[in-house]
């Protein structure tokens, strides 16, 4: 396993595993690695002959008054873990590697980054989707490893490779979680004891809303109600956001009559969370 800082290596490396005939997987990561980035490592591994993890900490994606100092940050551990887990390169490049002075091409989107995380966060998916772009550019892997937990993110790079053409297989992967629920992420280390216990009213709500879709309530306000009744419950949440929206537009529906996608945003203390479930794994 290597960690690789250079777009050039990178590109001599795969440039070599396709000669030779084999497969590459791409799993696109901002570090700080855990069991839930870890579950794409291991998809990846067992679908492709070779797997580049990217580690880089996007700043195209924060907005002004967001976390892009405080991320954690951690390339040793990182590599540990995407050894282990059959990785073949880690990519690591330095800000300056990825944008060069003058930069100034980006991939945006319409519709689906104007709403959930979008209206909180009106830069944030211009800069996934020009990151995202460069990395398929630059690995050109044959697929792509996303996580459910962005599921407006996995939405997003859906409609970006449709839109664009991009001969690239996206592959969405299930939430990983904590023993006691919470959905595992990088930003939960910034959680004291105490809102680490309040961060549970996210995915208990998640439950309430799943139980409710199981027992065939369709009326979302009736269940995003009683979602937001329960973290409103809790002190030191605050709700970004908790919404039940058609999962091929990000727009919000009224009844449960097509695929969906239910997700919340709450600040537990000034930490955002997200968490979410699609009405088709119920
Ligand atoms: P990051 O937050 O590091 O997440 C990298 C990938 O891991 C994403 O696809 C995310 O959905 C997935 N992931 C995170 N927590 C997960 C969990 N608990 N269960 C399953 N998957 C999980 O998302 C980004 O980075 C960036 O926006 C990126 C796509 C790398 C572009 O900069």
């Amino acid at each position: 396993m290597k960690i690789v800082k250079t777009i050039d290596e990178v590109r001599r490396q795969v440039k070599e595993w396709k000669s030779q005939g084999l497969s590459v997987g791409l799993v696109p990561t901002m570090g700080y690695l855990h069991e839930g980035h870890a579950s794409l490592i291991d998809a990846s591994h067992r679908d492709n002959d070779r797997t580049v993890v990217s580690d880089f900490v996007n700043p195209m994606q924060f907005g002004p008054t967001e976390d892009l100092e405080s991320y954690p940050r951690d390339i040793e551990r990182d590599a540990a873990l995407v050894e282990e887990h059959g990785g073949d390169i880690i990519f690591n490049p330095e800000p300056s590697e990825m944008y060069h002075e003058g930069f100034s091409s980006f991939v945006d989107m319409d519709v689906l980054t104007k709403e959930l995380c979008g209206l909180s966060r009106p830069v944030h998916f211009r800069g996934v989707c020009t990151v995202v772009s460069k990395l398929f550019n630059i690995v050109q892997p044959d697929r792509a490893y996303f996580g459910k937990k962005d599921a407006q993110q996995l939405a997003v790079i859906r409609h970006m490779v449709d839109d664009l053409n991009m001969d690239i297989e996206i592959i969405g992967c299930p939430i990983v979680r904590e023993e006691d629920g919470l959905a595992k992420s990088s930003r939960n280390t910034y959680l004291n004891a105490e809102e680490r216990k309040a961060a549970l009213v996210l995915s208990q709500a998640i439950n309430i809303g799943i139980g409710m879709v199981r027992n065939g309530e369709n009326d979302c306000a009736a269940i995003t109600d009683a979602m937001k009744r329960h973290i409103s419950a809790e002190p030191l949440a605050k709700i970004d956001y908790v919404k039940i929206v058609d999962l091929a537009t990000m727009q919000q529906i009224p009844v449960i009559d097509r695929p969906a996608l239910c997700a919340i945003a709450v600040y537990i203390g000034s930490t955002r969370l997200i968490d979410n479930f699609f009405t088709e794994d119920i």
